[in-house]
């Protein structure tokens, strides 16, 4: 059923549990995701990034993701990923996505609380969650032009309680994209967010977190974790080595069976880990 992430994250905050919300880029990662919540009676959230956006119309992938959701009992957010501005998030609001995140993390600080205000207005009216950013989680990648910057706790509370925003996502050490899982989270930044603001938190680059780390973080007041790179690695990667073991194979459906099969192991993995 489809569901936004409000509920689902301060749900799961509250059982020391994590959603995590990982970036999918079409049916097959996706159904992937709902198969695996559906096993365990968790929540899913399906979210489109950038690259998503930019190979598929939010309208394409809200039918793709709204029917996978319509067909199982378990709540499905529909989530907009790092949404840059008013335009995309009303986009995707108006294109059927049951939640939308803001980045307003490269603006000054008034100036992110004035638009992502803007959006809650809009998508409140219409029942849908809102996810912002305070701080900057920065990239792995140094091509990636972007400043990164910890999250500040009295910013935290202030845009929280300004915004009125459903989750809030803080920067406390991970990095997007990481390859590896060698992120040192600093927990000392994170207590001191999780004493200034009520609002269930959301950790990005998840990706590069120790298993260790997932497990602890299930104590915190965090109610999504973004993964993105470790699906894309898997799926990816095996993909590659089914083609590169099997020369004449041209069909693409017969490639996908393996990288779902090895896709759904990690997705399983992270699930667990998070106490599902
Ligand atoms: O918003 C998406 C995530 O923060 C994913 O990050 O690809 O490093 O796991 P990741
Ligand atoms: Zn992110």
């Amino acid at each position: 059923m489809l569901a936004g992430i409000k509920e689902m994250s301060i749900r799961a905050a509250e059982e020391n549990r994590i959603v995590p919300g990982f970036n999918v880029f079409g049916y097959e990662d996706a159904k992937v995701v709902i198969d695996v919540a559906r096993e365990l009676g968790a929540p899913a959230i399906l979210m489109s990034n950038k690259d998503a956006v930019h190979h598929m119309p939010l309208k394409i992938s809200a039918g793709i993701y709204r029917a996978l959701a319509e067909e199982v009992d378990i709540p499905v957010a529909i989530h907009l990923d790092h949404g840059k501005d008013f335009d995309l998030c009303k986009e995707a609001i108006d294109a059927g996505y049951t939640s939308v995140m803001f980045d307003g993390s490269q603006l000054p600080f008034e100036e992110n609380i004035q638009r992502t205000a803007e959006i809650v207005d809009y998508a409140h009216e219409r029942g849908i969650s809102v996810e912002a950013e305070i701080g900057a989680v920065g990239y792995a990648d140094p091509s990636v032009n972007y400043v990164p910057v910890y999250t500040e706790p009295g910013q935290a509370k202030e845009f929280a309680e300004k915004t009125k925003v459903d989750a809030l996502a803080v920067a406390v050490g991970t990095l997007h994209r990481m390859t590896a899982q060698s992120a040192k989270l600093q927990y000392y930044l994170l207590d001191e967010i999780e004493a200034a603001t009520k609002v269930p938190l959301v950790i990005h680059g998840s990706t590069g977190l120790p298993d260790e780390d997932l497990e602890k973080l299930r104590s915190y007041h965090i109610g999504k974790m973004n993964i993105g790179t470790a699906l894309r690695m898997v799926f990816g990667r095996t993909l590659k080595n089914f083609l590169n073991d099997n020369p004449s194979e041209f069909d693409r459906l017969k490639a996908y069976q393996p990288a779902m099969t090895a896709t759904r192991k990690v997705v399983m993995d992270k699930y667990k880990r998070l106490g599902w």
